[in-house]
């Protein structure tokens, strides 16, 4: 089996949880998924990654949360085509009431796909009561990646 990772980035734990939520869901599916803060894995391992669930929230006025910014910055500056190979999508949580909503998702969607990676299913973008478009999300990504197990 390929490996499979999701990767969130969070400021009050919303994400992480999520993260959590998908990857027993995944289990169910018989998808072996780890979950990592963004800030817990290396570039190393970041750049061997196959199979990427991005699961991130937006902060301050549009900005990346602050265990994602490193390593947002890191992938922003790779060479394009870097990360030709990997497939991801992307769980983008915000607030409606804030005028750049999931704008930090919106940049990984965006800047995944400019460094070669490819969307396998399209970013969900969340407003606070996300629960539902949370697990419609999860259900149709895991479908999606089942081929590549
Ligand atoms: C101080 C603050 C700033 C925020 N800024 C934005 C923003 O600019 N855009 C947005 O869509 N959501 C924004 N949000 C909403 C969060 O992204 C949302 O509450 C999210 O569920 C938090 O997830 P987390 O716990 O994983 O960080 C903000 C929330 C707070 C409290």
């Amino acid at each position: 089996m390929s490996k499979f990772t999701i990767l969130y980035g969070t400021e009050t734990g919303n994400s992480e949880l999520l993260a959590m939520e998908i990857s027993t869901a995944a289990a169910c599916k018989g998808l072996d998924f780890e979950y990592f803060g963004m800030d817990d894995i290396s570039h190393q391992e970041f750049l061997k990654i196959e199979n990427l669930i991005v699961v991130c929230s937006t902060w301050g006025d549009g900005e990346q949360p602050g265990n994602a910014e490193e390593l947002f910055e890191f992938v922003s500056n790779l060479d394009s085509d870097t990360l030709r190979g990997m497939n991801y999508s992307v769980l983008a949580l915000g607030d409606t009431a804030f005028d750049l909503f999931c704008e930090a998702g919106i940049q990984w969607d965006e800047t995944l796909e400019k460094k070669g990676a490819y969307r396998v299913y399209p970013r969900m973008d969340c407003d606070t009561d996300y629960a539902e478009d949370a697990d419609y999300w999860t259900d149709g990504v895991l479908n999606e990646l089942i081929p590549f197990c």
